[in-house]
């Protein structure tokens, strides 16, 4: 398997909310690995977003409290750098995209002017290197006209084209990481599968390994390698998304995907969303947080914190958090 590029161990985020102190992110530990994609899945609200803050620095304080072990971003450990340094790892090592380009671009510059301005910033080129550098960056995220597009604004730019202006942004730098939080959303479905394609292959050819965060399993299948699926601030279950699809193990994942309509043999079938409401992060249950949802739950559940483990022996990188798995033959219900 490859090398980890970025590992995080208990990383927590505590935020002030009307009900109380939330712990919205709950101890969360995993490795992104050197060429890949890895999803980070869940229902609204359940911490990806930040998490991608916490990762980035991006907390605000003291509005959230931010705790890890570690996030190692290669022999970097984020969590010890000043400030100073963590604006230098942020954009060039680190890079980061968003649901909706627009906030991200400023509507009074060009987009040459801004593209080149990130690549004379972290790359230490003249005007005129970056002026081509842009120009070629243009062109790798599949835009034919670079040139005009580099005299344009964004409002001129159609979402999919500002998402690809986005891209070509944060991937100028080569960085080792991209976090991609909900990059497609926004977009109709045949430009969202292109500009999967372009971010897939953007970051084999340059070595970045991608934390693609979405809440939709469609994308997850079509562009990610690996996927973690969080449920309240928790890791349920994490494996490689063929397992994932194919043999789910934790009862919330297994209800996230009866959830997503499917249409076979010109038949759709009838979807059945999982019961009950995600409970506030304020005022989370004891034990399993999925616990009120879940069809297999019993009082060990609803008193014990299940622990992320492999699904199937200790080397298996198919992992959950679940007193009775869907897998276990032993557990009747
Ligand atoms: N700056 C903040 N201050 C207070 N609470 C926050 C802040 N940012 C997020 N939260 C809370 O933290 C929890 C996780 O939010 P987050 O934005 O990470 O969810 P998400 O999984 O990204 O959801 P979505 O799919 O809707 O984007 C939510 O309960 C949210 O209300
Ligand atoms: S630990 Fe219990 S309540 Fe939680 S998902 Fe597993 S079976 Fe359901
Ligand atoms: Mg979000």
């Amino acid at each position: 398997m490859n090398r980890a590029v970025l590992s995080v161990r208990n990383l927590s985020v505590s935020v002030q909310t009307g009900l109380g102190l939330a712990r919205v992110v709950d101890r969360l530990s995993f490795s992104l690995r050197e060429g890949e994609v890895l999803g980070l899945v869940g229902e609204s609200g359940c911490g990806k977003s930040i998490t991608a803050a916490a990762l980035m620095g991006l907390v605000p304080s003291p509005a959230g409290i931010v705790t890890a072990d570690q996030i190692m971003l290669g022999d970097k450990n984020l969590v010890q750098l000043d400030e100073a340094s963590l604006r230098r790892v942020r954009g060039s090592e680190i890079s980061m995209i968003f649901q909706e380009p627009l906030t991200a671009l400023d509507p009074v510059f060009s987009i040459g002017s801004q593209l080149s301005t990130v690549i004379r910033r972290h790359r230490g080129e003249n005007r005129h290197q970056a002026r081509r550098s842009s120009v070629e960056m243009l062109e790798r995220v599949g835009m034919a006209d670079a040139h005009r597009i580099m005299q344009s604004y964004p409002h001129q730019l159609s979402g999919g084209m500002r998402q690809r202006v986005m891209i070509a942004m944060a991937m100028a730098c080569r960085p080792r990481v991209l976090i991609a939080d909900e990059p497609t959303t926004a977009l109709d479905v045949t430009t969202q599968a292109q500009v999967l394609e372009q971010l897939s292959e953007l970051g084999q050819s340059f070595g970045t390994a991608i934390l693609l965060i979405t809440h939709d399993l469609g994308v997850v299948a079509q562009a990610c390698d690996r996927a973690l699926i969080m449920y309240c601030g928790r890791i349920v279950e994490e494996a490689p998304v063929e397992a994932l699809f194919t043999a789910p193990t934790h009862p919330y994942t297994a209800g996230l995907l009866a959830a997503v309509p499917r249409i076979s043999s010109a038949q759709v079938q009838r979807v059945q969303a999982i019961p009950g409401l995600v409970p506030h992060p304020a005022a989370l249950p004891d034990g399993c947080h999925f616990a009120d949802r879940c069809p297999r739950a019993d009082s060990q559940c609803r008193t014990l914190t299940p622990q992320l483990q492999a699904v199937d022996g200790q080397k298996s990188i198919h992992r959950h958090a679940c007193h009775h798995p869907l897998s276990s033959p032993s557990h009747a219900h």
